[in-house]
């Protein structure tokens, strides 16, 4: 084997950032004490020689930890710290990616899967399904989302769908998902509903507004292009009807910790990065087969014929109290995110 020395740094680097994780449960600092302690349904890592290195890691950063209970006590009223995250181990889970669209989210399908067909060859649970918009009911009903993950997850690794929040109270789940900033996601969102990308207009619905730029939807007061606090914090509120309220933001906010971990459309390299850390038995070799698809990849997601927004119209949705809960929601994911990318990804 003839490994450049670039590789060579790469694997060290990794070795020693891998060994500062040790596995914990995702989405469980509410209220799951209990169950975790009795063991759960979670593989535990059993490679001893990086346990060991770790434990040490983490007890130099003054945190008790042992193989089988390497869990920090969180309380549920506050937040979590991000750089508590731990990497999973094990791939005996259910990631349920209940994307937000316009984020990247058919292009972390699309390699996951590639991977997924590489690596777990004879395992039938790794493919990636998604809930198609025909069952739009589906998506936004969190009984009936709830009961769908439960069967789907028998034989499906990775579930994708634009689907509202929901957190199933079983530790084989891992949620996670990605967000934009709010402006250019609705921009986004109405072109690619109106002019679809470069697969055709296969999502595209509404002939009603096809023909309008942005401006011109917004000038006239038109709902494809209102905005709306239910259509952005829907996959982290929930299906509650407050979720279409300002109270949003408070449930949203909290939501965030059950999620192992939300990415940024904007810093998708690193999220991928991230995401491949975090779930290392997984993910391993996600960001390699990213960076060599991504060209191909961004010519058939983009969104086509995006018209830049008015000065005009961009001061007014700027003022807009619901888009101002919108940004206080991305900003605050956006700081989580930068916090956790400092911690993990420190070059
Ligand atoms: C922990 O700290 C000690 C003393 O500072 C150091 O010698 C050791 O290498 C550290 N271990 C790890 C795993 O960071
Ligand atoms: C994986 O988890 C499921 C339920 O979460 C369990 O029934 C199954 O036995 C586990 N498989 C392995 C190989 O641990
Ligand atoms: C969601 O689905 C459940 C179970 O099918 C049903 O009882 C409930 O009425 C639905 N909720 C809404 C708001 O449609
Ligand atoms: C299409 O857009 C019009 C105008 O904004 C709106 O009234 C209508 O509900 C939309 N239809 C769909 C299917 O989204």
């Amino acid at each position: 084997m003839n490994l450049s020395n670039q590789e060579i740094f790469l694997a060290s680097l990794l070795f020693i950032i891998s060994s500062f994780f040790i596995l914990i449960p995702p989405c469980d600092y509410l209220g799951f004490s209990q169950e975790r302690k009795t063991g759960g349904k979670l593989m535990f890592l059993t490679d001893t020689k990086n346990a060991l290195q770790r434990a040490a890691a983490y007890q130099n950063n003054s945190q008790v930890v042992s193989e089988q209970s390497p869990i920090t006590e969180l309380s549920t009223s506050e937040p979590r710290d991000v750089c508590t995250t731990k990497a999973l181990r094990g791939t005996n889970y259910t990631i349920i990616y209940n994307a937000m669209p316009k984020t990247g989210s058919r292009t972390l399908s699309t390699i996951s899967l590639q991977l997924f067909k590489k690596r777990f060859k004879s395992n039938t649970r790794f493919h990636t399904i998604a809930i198609t918009p025909k069952i739009s009911e589906l998506r936004r009903n969190s009984t009936k989302l709830l009961e769908y993950y439960r069967q789907t997850s028998q034989k499906t690794a990775f579930i994708r769908g634009h689907n509202a929040f929901v957190h199933p109270a079983d530790r084989s789940y891992i949620c996670i998902n990605t967000i934009r900033e709010p402006i250019p996601w609705m921009t986004s969102q109405y072109y690619f509903r109106t002019n679809g990308d470069s697969r055709g207009r296969e999502h595209s619905k509404n002939k009603t507004t096809s023909d309008l730029t942005f401006d011109e939807c917004f000038s006239r007061g038109l709902l494809s292009c209102k905005p709306q606090i239910g259509n952005y914090l829907a996959y982290f509120c929930g299906d509650d009807p407050i979720c279409n309220t300002p109270g949003a933001l408070k449930r949203s906010k909290a939501n965030v910790d059950k999620f192992l971990f939300v990415g940024l459309n904007e810093e998708f390299k690193d999220t991928i990065r991230i995401l491949e850390l975090l779930i290392p038995d997984i993910f391993k070799g996600l960001t390699k087969d990213y960076e060599k698809k991504f060209s191909e990849l961004k010519r058939s997601f983009t969104t086509i014929s995006k018209k830049k927004l008015s000065e005009k119209t961009e001061e007014t949705l700027r003022r807009d109290p619901n888009v101002r809960v919108m940004y206080e929601f991305y900003e605050f994911v956006k700081d989580r995110f930068h916090r956790l990318k400092k911690c993990l990804l420190q070059d």
